[in-house]
């Protein structure tokens, strides 16, 4: 593990965390640094949508700590937890827009649920966050009509309105042709400069991590196997690393180096 050059957002301690038999996290320490995209790398079933929900503080782990900002959230009770919860936007893995509902409803959704600002205010700072992402004018369109990009650009939209913190993504690739995955990838990357803020991405694309993160780190049979900048992974004699970076058959191309 390398030293770390930027300053640390989130820093999970020893997190372990079971479901029944299940031991999916078994003793999780990750550096995520602020104001950069850090991407946590496994394979199926690893368990990285499981440490994710106990990063943004939707599950309590069974043992360790996660300090934000050197604040221990493992312990805080249920108010303020909540008060944690709405410094991370999420774009979750699977069907990331509420269907039933337009662009408008489904990008306001937060305000609504979160604030009381009055309607004015919420359709401008919708269209100004629609804008922002290419998205302009697409009020009125019905999630169902666009294409599987615009609707990724809608979900990280409605993930940014309340002006979080820390941005996550969760396989923002998965279900997307080679073409549409790497306009992700420019998504996360440009999302990131104009935001400022720290961004975390959850994948098992090569081609993501490589080509967005500026800290990448292996979760392997319950623990980080690995970590550091994307050249010293690409570049690690590890044989778990080796092993699956070779499965990806992709090679690496950097986009942030050191
Ligand atoms: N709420 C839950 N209750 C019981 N088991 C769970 C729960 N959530 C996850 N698991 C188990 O934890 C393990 C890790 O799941 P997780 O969804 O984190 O994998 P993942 O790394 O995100 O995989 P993928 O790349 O397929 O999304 C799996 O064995 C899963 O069945
Ligand atoms: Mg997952």
């Amino acid at each position: 593990m390398t030293e770390p050059q930027d300053p640390i957002h989130i820093r999970v301690e020893d997190v372990h965390k079971s479901y029944g038999e299940n031991h999916v996290l078994r003793g999780v320490d990750l550096l995520i640094h602020r104001g950069k995209t850090n991407v946590v790398i496994g394979g199926s079933g690893a368990g990285k949508t499981v440490l994710l929900r106990q990063l943004i503080a939707l599950e309590r782990p069974d043992r360790g700590r996660i300090l934000l900002d050197g604040q221990d959230v493992v312990s805080l009770g249920e108010v303020q937890l909540n008060r944690i919860r709405r410094r991370f936007g999420m774009v979750f893995q699977a069907s990331a827009l509420f269907d039933s509902m337009t662009v408008f409803e489904n990008v306001a959704f937060p305000l609504r649920e979160h604030t009381r600002l009055p309607g004015r205010e919420i359709r401008k700072r919708v269209a100004a966050k629609l804008e922002v992402l290419g998205l302009g004018g697409t009020e009125n369109r019905m999630p169902g009509e666009m294409s599987g990009g615009m609707r990724k650009r809608a979900a990280v939209a409605r993930a940014l309105i309340l002006e979080p913190e820390i941005l996550i993504y969760d396989e923002p690739t998965a279900g997307l042709d080679p073409i549409a995955s790497r306009n992700v990838d420019r998504l996360i990357n440009d999302t990131a400069e104009h935001f400022r803020g720290t961004s975390v991405v959850i994948s098992h694309d090569m081609n993501t991590t490589f080509g967005v993160g500026h800290y990448v780190a292996l979760l392997h049979e319950g623990r980080i196997r690995a970590s550091g900048r994307p050249a010293e992974i690409a570049a690690s004699t590890d044989p778990v690393v080796r092993r699956f970076l070779a499965a990806s058959g992709v090679t690496p191309v950097i986009t942030h180096a050191g």
